[in-house]
């Protein structure tokens, strides 16, 4: 790190943006330490802080969201699996990349997925974005305890008030997964789009999480299309980076597809 560089002013700069300050801190500054390190310099480390965070999370929502007007609106319209409902949670769902490509298929997805494992008493999703608002066409019932994470702060504030009204066993929370250790054991665990993210950010990264979380049975999805659109081979690559994490590890492991996402539960033989 060079000596002039003093790391609490850096990271004042970095959290300048709107785009960057609202995402963890914890995440942030250790990004910030990371690249202050990497680059030795200042204004390279400032580019590089911010175009890793533009790729973890910036790129997937943004930062101008009316969150109090959703949930005015959402509020107005108090029956949670009543169409209007269900209709604005779909316009919600649609300010995320992630859960907008799968808008398509929400109908049917989830029975096809649950149908590949018993009912789940307790679930976790992990980098979760807009996911958890996708829960009423999941084939769970209002006493599934759903626990979700990410690193958006004013969204995590809004799904938290969200849920509160309308569906409170479900715990919307700030981590940071590959900090994270949780000690609790979840039928399922739900990791959608993320490990792409997560292995450019260290390659090691994926199996680390993996080794670290307790579960009966894991969903883990990959995105066959780019933020532009473009399949650029992605499958295959994703495939191979799939195999990989699995390598001497003896889960069964299921597919399922659709046209932009490849899933893969993954179940402890026991
Ligand atoms: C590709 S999006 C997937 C969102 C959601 N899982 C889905 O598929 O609808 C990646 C998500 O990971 C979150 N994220 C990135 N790095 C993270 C980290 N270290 N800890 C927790 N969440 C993270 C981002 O904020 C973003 O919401």
């Amino acid at each position: 790190m060079p000596e002039s560089v003093d790391i609490a002013a850096f990271l004042e700069e970095v959290l300048q943006s709107a785009k960057y300050n609202r995402l963890s801190r914890g995440l942030v500054s250790k990004i910030a330490a990371e690249e202050l390190n990497n680059q030795g310099n200042k204004v390279k480390a400032l580019k590089s802080t911010r175009t890793r965070l533009h790729r973890l999370a910036g790129a997937f929502i943004p930062t101008n969201i009316n969150y109090a007007q959703w949930l005015d609106k959402l509020q107005d319209q108090p029956s949670f699996r009543a169409p209007e409902h269900l209709e604005s949670l779909k316009q919600v769902m649609r300010l995320h990349a992630s859960t907008s490509e799968r808008l398509p298929y929400l109908e049917f997805i989830y029975k096809d997925l649950f149908s590949l494992i018993p009912s789940p008493q307790s679930i976790l999703d992990l980098a979760c974005g807009l996911h958890p608002l996708a829960i009423p066409w999941m084939p769970i019932t209002a006493d599934i305890e759903y626990q979700a994470c990410d690193i958006v702060l004013p969204m995590l504030n809004f799904l938290s008030t969200y849920f509160e009204t309308f569906r409170p066993q479900t715990h919307i929370f700030e981590c940071d997964i590959l900090e994270t250790q949780p000690n609790q054991t979840f039928d399922l665990i739900i990791l959608l789009k993320t490990m792409p993210l997560l292995a450019q950010m260290d390659k090691t990264a994926p199996e680390k999480l993996l080794n670290t979380l307790n579960f009966r049975h894991m969903i883990v999805s990959y995105p066959l299309k780019s933020l532009g659109r473009q399949n650029k081979g992605m499958e295959k690559t994703y495939r191979a980076q799939f195999e990989a994490l699995l390598e001497n590890k003896s889960f069964k492991v299921q597919e399922y597809a659709v046209a932009n996402e490849l899933f893969f539960i993954i179940s402890h033989n026991d």
